[in-house]
């Protein structure tokens, strides 16, 4: 009976300490299983990660050259649009100043100052005409350069519409590194400037250009009526403004409360 017991006793000594390998074997290839599970998940998730990030930059930089392009195509037809102004436009204001002068010469003299008038205003729409077109021309702005443009742009328009119109320049001038981001940061203001004019009823314009080492912020008001950002219908003007601002990798706000005036803020960045 004992014996038995010893014996039973024994039998369990020994499957227990089987029992025993066969945890630690078992322990072991849950732990291997699970280790390879756990680095086929980090490496799953690394190339998930790395194609979504390749997914992401050729998204971006389809994005880049569409607006890209869209910027060129703008360009292009804002030149075309100078140049027809300039050529087609500006020769009939000439000739039609020429054809004045016999007119002129024919009239009773007490009628020749109202054809002389009439002359100057030809000479002045020409002046207008040629300095609008100018503007227009990528070109001609890049060979005036960012801030004497402006500055040829806020004169036409305080000769036109404005009781004052003035650049303020903060800091040593920095050229731009892309020759090309001058031309996109002009149109951004020449939008603002453009919608001062339509809507804005303002009677001053100032605009100023601070250039810090790493960074040209620029700041443009109006002392118009302003409007409330989520009640107007945005054109394409305030779309473009933003798109151009991306391109150039600038960052752009508008402010702006019914009776406030409006304030556009772009920091552009030297370095990108
Ligand atoms: N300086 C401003 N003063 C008052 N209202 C403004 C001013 N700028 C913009 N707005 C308002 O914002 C609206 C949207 O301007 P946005 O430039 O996007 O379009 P738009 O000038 O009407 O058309 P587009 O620019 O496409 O010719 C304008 O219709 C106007 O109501
Ligand atoms: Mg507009």
């Amino acid at each position: 009976m004992l014996l038995i017991v010893i014996t039973e006793a024994g039998e369990r000594l020994g499957s227990t300490s089987a029992e025993r390998y066969l945890l630690i074997y078992m322990v072991n290839v849950i732990a291997i299983i699970m280790m390879l599970f756990i680095t086929f998940f980090v490496m799953f998730n690394i190339r998930k990660n790395k194609l979504l990030q390749e997914q992401l930059r050729q998204k971006q930089a389809l994005e880049s050259e569409i607006a890209n392009a869209k910027a060129e195509t703008q360009e292009q037809i804002l030149k075309d649009i100078g140049w027809e102004l300039h050529d087609s436009v500006g020769q009939m204001l000439i000739l039609a100043n020429i054809q004045m002068g016999p007119i002129k010469m024919k009239m009773p003299e007490e009628f020749q100052h109202h054809v002389a008038e009439l002359q100057d205003s030809l000479k002045t729409s020409l002046t207008e005409v040629r300095s609008l077109s100018k503007s227009l021309n990528g070109e001609v702005v890049l060979d005036a350069g960012f801030v004497k443009s402006i500055k040829n742009e806020l004169d036409r328009l305080e000769r036109m519409r404005f009781d004052t119109a003035r650049l303020h320049v903060i800091g040593k001038q920095i050229p731009m590194n892309k020759s090309k981001d001058e031309v996109v940061l002009f149109r951004i203001i020449q939008e603002f400037l453009s919608n001062s004019v339509k809507y804005s009823k303002a009677k001053n314009i100032n605009i100023i250009l601070d250039y810090e080492p790493e960074l040209l912020v620029v700041r443009a008001f109006d002392d118009g009526e302003g409007f409330d950002i989520n009640k107007i219908e945005k054109g394409s003007g305030l779309i473009n403004m933003k798109g151009r601002a991306k391109l150039i990798k600038a960052e752009l706000e508008l402010h702006s409360e019914p009776g406030n005036g409006v304030e556009l803020m772009i920091r552009y960045p030297f370095d990108c």
